[in-house]
């Protein structure tokens, strides 16, 4: 396989951590976690593989009991996992997922959250996700929502006559690479952000990720797209919380291997 960008958030990880912390940024704690969990329905004989697994927050939310690997191209961030999880169940890897991965055996069920985005090669981390998976094996992946949240292509605007927030979007087929600076403040001032302060993301349509899906052998069970849960209050309030619940942050897609 050819080896795609280096996509991994080693340089970032000491910024990602102090985001994410131990429970997970805002949304990972009031949406996407909470979601992901129910949407894997795990059991007492269930095993987890976590792609893309950051420093692990999706870990330090399950069943203490089950096995769990969690694998990410970004050195730092697999040491922080180490630091704020001791299970014996679970284990962290530095590893490109779009690689042949460093591991032999199989799980019940796979994850991929907010990290599809971040890899140059989407299709060869589904396609790893497969291989690891046993026959009838569940896949959760969750992305932010590649029709109303595309990097820099698309925005909110306001109707002032008729009183509507409303999403704006430039572009929506066509495949982006976004380059994304994670430190804005350092770029005050007119200096260029440095190397290390960037991230990149991936911009597909959704058919693009069902035909990925497809093309591996899983059939989609599921889609639930997720809001925010969070409430404006004061003269704009209604505007934008209208708004907010009419336009999803993520989308969130239950596979079953189908083989
Ligand atoms: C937004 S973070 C999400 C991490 C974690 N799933 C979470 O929810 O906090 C995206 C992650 O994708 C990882 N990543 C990007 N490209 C990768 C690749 N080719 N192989 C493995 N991990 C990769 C980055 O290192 C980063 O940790």
């Amino acid at each position: 396989m050819k080896p795609s960008r280096d996509t991994s958030w080693h340089k970032v990880g000491k910024w990602y951590n102090e985001k994410v912390g131990d429970r997970g940024s805002y949304y990972h704690e009031h949406v996407v976690l909470p979601g992901v969990v129910r949407l894997l329905k795990l059991n007492a004989n269930s095993s987890l593989l976590d792609l893309g697994c950051g420093q692990g927050v999706l870990a330090r939310q399950i069943p203490k009991n089950l096995k769990y690997v969690g694998i990410d191209a970004a050195a730092s961030l697999i040491t922080f996992a180490k630091k704020l999880d001791h299970n014996p169940n679970h284990q962290f890897l530095i590893g490109d997922v779009t690689q042949p991965l460093p591991i032999t055996e199989k799980f019940s069920h796979a994850a991929i959250i907010l990290a599809l985005q971040n890899i140059e090669q989407p299709a060869l981390a589904i396609k790893n996700s497969a291989e690891h998976l046993v026959p009838g094996g569940k896949l959760i992946i969750v992305l932010n929502h590649p029709a109303f949240r595309i990097p820099r292509q698309s925005s909110w605007g306001i109707d002032e006559q008729s009183k509507l927030q409303y999403r704006r979007e430039n572009i929506y087929m066509s495949g982006l690479k976004i380059p994304i600076t994670m430190h804005p403040g350092l770029e005050r001032g007119g200096a260029a952000p440095l190397r290390s302060q960037l991230t990149w993301s991936f911009h597909e349509p959704i058919s693009a990720y069902t035909k990925m899906l497809a093309d591996n052998h899983f059939v989609i069970e599921q889609i639930e797209e997720w809001t925010s849960d969070k409430e404006s209050v004061g003269k704009a309030g209604r505007m934008e919380n209208r708004s907010r619940a009419e336009f999803p942050l993520f989308l969130a897609i239950q596979a079953r291997l189908d083989r």
